[in-house]
């Protein structure tokens, strides 16, 4: 039987060839918010994994709205035009429909890169303050500027410029990062909400300022292009964000247009209980999927190929979502192929290395 995996979607008018997505990774090599040469080679190999979908890593929509000096953005048309080239080579050559994630890193932002340890860059140091829901730093880190109205409508704003310069670049999907900590997720939780107007307060108001976010980039993001959203489905703290409000959340993205939502959680504030195992957030995505209807994305240790296709054939999501196991083995799909027994496709340069053309006659077609 054809495997669930390897059976193409379509959300709007974008048809995914297979439900094998490579998830969203910041690399930090970017200047200015301009990707570099790097970009070019990690984008480029993830576009011909034959996966169906590559998503491009979190894209701040403001310079403030970064974590890192090095992340990538798409505030500015230089930003865009840096992003071309790959962008370009996906198209050409790439199997991957691509995606982007529009960012704005909240409260957590203004650190060094990954592998110098997330650590604060004071403003006095070529760091800034970052935004956020209210003026509570994350432990460790600047304080933010809790975002006025004024601030409001201009990281919306921001947004929306963003998703203009993508539309533009000719990127297929779009996803709103509304998880790990970031400034959507900020205003979500009670944990990092403490706002007494409109915006914070009850589950309808802390839910306000990623509804205007969503709306915002809808109404600019062509009708015939899918957009979705990251969820941190849970903050893994009492009190906190729970499975029940991305429920509540969800069915009001419904209602905006949304085309689905990847259940990641976590990334609020450090004392957070994961418990990770195997496709640990897989749980939620499925009760946000059958509560709302809502099409899902997977996230989160989904490793073997049987585990992504059980997922999937049991209804529990409707794409899987691969992000260090793409890292590992960027040819993750090709081996899911053959495992799950898939017709598949490659680039024709690298046809030949497929187990069926190692015995000596390179003459012969693949399959
Ligand atoms: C190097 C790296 C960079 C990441 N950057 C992003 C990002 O830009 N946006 C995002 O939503 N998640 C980001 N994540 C989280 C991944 O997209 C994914 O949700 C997470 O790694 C869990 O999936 P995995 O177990 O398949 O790696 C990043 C993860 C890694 C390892």
């Amino acid at each position: 039987m054809a495997s669930k995996l390897f059976s193409p979607l379509a959300l709007r008018d974008l048809k995914l060839p297979n439900r094998i997505v490579v998830s969203p990774m910041g690399q930090y090599s970017a200047n200015d918010g301009c990707v570099s040469e790097w970009h070019l080679m990690h984008l480029g190999t993830l576009s011909v994994s034959g996966a169906g979908l590559l998503i491009i890593e979190a894209s701040a929509v403001n310079p403030s709205a970064r974590l890192s000096p090095h992340d990538c953005g798409l505030w500015s048309d230089a930003n865009a035009a840096a992003l071309e080239p790959a962008v370009q080579f996906c198209r050409k050559f790439g199997g991957a429909k691509l995606g982007l994630q529009l960012w704005h890193a909240g409260r957590k932002g203004s650190v060094t890169v990954a592998w110098e340890g997330q650590k604060p860059i004071p403003v006095d140091k070529g760091g800034w303050a970052p935004a956020g829901a209210s003026a509570i730093p994350y432990p460790g880190r600047n304080t933010p500027i809790a975002l006025d109205a004024e601030g409001i409508r201009s990281a919306i704003a921001d947004h929306v410029d963003a998703a203009k310069r993508a539309d533009a670049l000719g990127i297929d999907l779009l996803e709103v990062h509304g998880a790990h900590g970031y400034l959507i997720h900020n205003f979500l939780s009670p944990t990092t909400n403490k706002r007494t107007d409109e915006y914070g307060g009850s589950l309808e108001n802390r839910m306000r300022f990623g509804l205007e976010v969503f709306k915002a980039v809808r109404d600019v993001w062509p009708e015939r292009k899918p957009l979705g959203i990251r969820l941190s489905t849970t903050d893994w703290v009492d009190g906190g964000w729970e499975v029940e409000d991305s429920i509540a959340f969800v069915h009001k993205l419904k209602a905006l247009g949304c085309d689905y939502v990847t259940a990641s959680s976590g990334g609020s504030v450090p004392e957070q209980r994961l418990n990770v195992y195997p496709g640990y957030q897989v749980p939620n995505g499925e009760r946000i999927r059958q509560e709302t209807g809502m099409c899902t994305m997977a996230v989160g240790l989904i490793t073997e190929p049987r585990q992504a296709e059980d997922i999937l054939s049991s209804g529990k999501a409707d794409l899987v979502a691969l992000g260090r196991g793409m890292l590992y083995n960027p040819r993750w799909p090709w081996h899911a192929a053959v495992e799950l027994g898939e017709e598949f496709y490659y680039p024709k340069q690298y046809e030949r290395s497929h187990p069926t053309m190692r015995a000596g006659d390179f003459l012969k077609p693949a399959r």
